[in-house]
Order: structure tokens, then sequence, then C-alpha cells
């Protein structure tokens, strides 16, 4: 029975050195002391069956033998356990000398979006719907819905882009939309009186390129019909595009100037945001920045919106996108806005 108890002893010793897992030593184990069929159970069990002198030696052996077997699987298992714990840890390494992975870079908005997207939320607060035109626009609704008949001089005005044979209508003229004006009559023709609307758009002009002209710009139309619409409404909404531009301080400065669809017709001057009226480089030692042209509505241009004059009046003003966008960010050369040039695009 000794040496049975021995040999059991050699034999777990053995076992435990080819165990990796806490699987293969819970078996072990079970093998062992397991309470049905355990081997050092079973010799436990058998000790009832000897003498009362040889159970009293073989049963302290067997305690022995027992205390030790759970002594080295215990000391096994908290093997196992810092082994997981290392795997773990190796796992989670962190080499803090790798190379950092590129840098993702988001896309983000051209700088012509951030300043009509900030007048679009502006306008919108105001009650202004905010209508998009198309950029091929017909001869009649860029010019002559605007009182600018045919062969008018007011038409040298702008330099135009043609469309020979617009697959539309090919009998009447179409144009690259000079204007966002444009939409004016398309709008009452289609939503009548009352109306607020404003139109951010791109536009075109046939001109010779250099710092100041490109042959493609922004503009924002807006346009409000209503009754008793007066020239104090006007002055109300262009003195807050003002202010929300360039701060409460801001003096808004309207001077008489003709415009086809307007009667009467002003350009409107603000407060320049640099020297704040004293003149500097911005404003060209004026003090003033020309950034819009308004009026009241044409009685023409209401009739060809199938509006009634002597029902309804309104003002319409015209806002250079471009020329705000150019002065918000200091943007000395308008051919950079179109230009597609990433380094100049990354800035924003
Ligand atoms: N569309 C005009 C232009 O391009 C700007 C303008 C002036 C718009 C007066 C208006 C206005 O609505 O009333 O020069």
């Amino acid at each position: 029975m000794q040496s049975k108890l021995e040999q059991l002893k050699s034999e777990v010793l053995l076992a435990l050195k080819s165990i990796k897992n806490k699987a293969n030593l819970e078996e072990l184990e079970n093998k062992i002391l397991g309470r049905k069929n355990g081997e050092l159970t079973n010799i436990m069990k058998g000790l009832k069956d000897l003498t009362d002198d040889e159970r009293k030696i073989v049963g302290q052996l067997a305690n022995e033998a027992k205390l030790e077997i759970e002594a080295v699987l215990q000391t096994k298992k908290i093997q196992l356990s810092q082994a997981d714990w290392q795997t773990n840890l190796e796992k989670e390494r962190l080499d803090i000398t790798q190379p950092a992975l590129p840098k993702i870079e988001y896309g983000h908005f051209h700088p012509n979006t951030i300043v009509q997207n900030d007048l679009e939320n502006l306008f919108n607060s105001m009650g202004f719907m905010v209508l998009d035109g198309s950029e091929i626009e017909s001869d009649y609704y860029n010019f002559t819905a605007l009182n600018i008949p045919e062969s008018h001089p007011a038409r040298d005005m702008q330099d135009t882009f043609y469309v020979k044979n617009h697959e539309v209508d090919s009998e009447t003229p179409w144009v690259m939309r000079t204007q966002t004006s444009a939409m004016q009559v398309r709008a009452l023709q289609k939503y009548g009186a009352p109306i607020r609307a404003i139109v951010p758009g791109k536009c075109f002009r046939n001109e010779a390129t250099d710092v100041r002209h490109e042959h493609t710009f922004y503009q924002l139309e807006g346009f409000v019909v209503g009754e008793n619409i007066t020239f104090a409404h006007l002055k109300g909404v262009l003195e807050t595009v003002a202010k929300h531009l360039y701060g409460e301080d801001t003096k808004v400065k309207l001077r008489p100037k003709y415009y086809p669809f307007v009667e009467p017709g002003i350009n409107g001057e603000v407060t320049c945001f640099l020297c704040k009226g004293n003149g500097c480089r911005v404003c060209k030692n004026t003090g003033w920045l020309e950034i819009f042209g308004a009026g009241m509505i044409h009685p023409n241009v209401l009739k060809q919106g199938n509006i009634d004059p002597s029902k309804y009046q309104g003002f319409a003003f015209g806002l250079g996108l471009t020329r705000l966008v150019m002065l918000k960010y200091g943007i000395e050369d308008i051919r950079h806005l179109e230009s597609g040039d990433l380094k100049f695009l990354k800035q924003f």
C-alpha cells in the first residue's frame, strides 16, 4: 500500500510536467482526487478493509500523500494563471517606438460653402426660404423678365456666355446665368406673393480674368414681396446682414444706383470691418466696403411674375458672396477659389 502511494505521487509529478492548461490540470485532479473514482480516493475508501493497526499507519500515509498531491496541484494552478496573465499582457503590449499610423484626412467645406451656409442660416431665421436655380438659364429669365429688353444697353453691363442649340429649347437663346436674380421671376410665377426667398449660387461671366475678376463666382440674391413692403424693410434686412457679418457697430450706407430690375435702385456699402471706417488697404482707404446692390422691385418685374403691382410691393438685393469670402479670409486673388488647388483649399 505504501509503495502504491509512492507510485501515485511520482505519477502525479510526472503528469504535471506535460500539463499546459487548466483543463488538463482539472482532468488530472479528477483522476487522482475525484470523489467517485479518484485513484487516491479509492485507496482512502479501501482503508476500511484493513485491520485497525494497518489502517492507522496507512491512513496517516494516505493523508500525507493527499496533502502533498493537493499542494503540487495548487502550485501548478497558480503557475498556469500567472502564465495566462502574462500572455494577456503580451497581447496588450504597446510598442511606443512604432511609427505613427498615417493621419486620416477628413473632407471639409469650401470657403464659399462656409459663408453660404452661414448666410442661409441667418436668412432662415428671418423666414426666408432657400431656392436653388439652374446654372443654365433662358435669356428670358436672366434678362427680359428682369426688365432688360433685348438690345437694351443694360445687357452690356454683364458679359454673357451664350449657350448654342440648347436641347430644351433651341429657338430662344440660353445663357450661363450671369446673376442669381434670374430666379426672381421664376419664384414669383411658382409661389406667388407673399414670398421671402434667397437664391445663393454660381454665376458666370465672360470676363478677362485677373485678381478681381473670374468667369465663375457666387452671388446671393434675396427678395421679399408682400403687401405694404417698404424701403425701410429693405434697409432693416441689409443692416441685419451687415451686423451679422461684421459686428453690431457696423454702419450701412445706401447710395442711388441704376439696376434695371429695381426702382429706386441702390448700392450698399458697410463700414470696413478691419479699420472700422478709418481707411486701410482692405477698403482702399475709403473706410467703406461695397457688398450689395438692391432696390424696390420694378413693377414690370412683378408683372412678369404675375403679381399685381398695385396690390403688392417688394424689394430685392444681391450680395457678392465671393466678395464676402475674399474679405472674410483675406484672399487676395479671386482665381484661387475655383482653382481646385489643394494647397489653397487645405487652409480652410
Ligand atoms: N444681380 C445684380 C448684379 O449682378 C446685383 C443686384 C443688384 C441684385 C440689385 C439685386 C438688386 O436684386 O436689386 O450686379
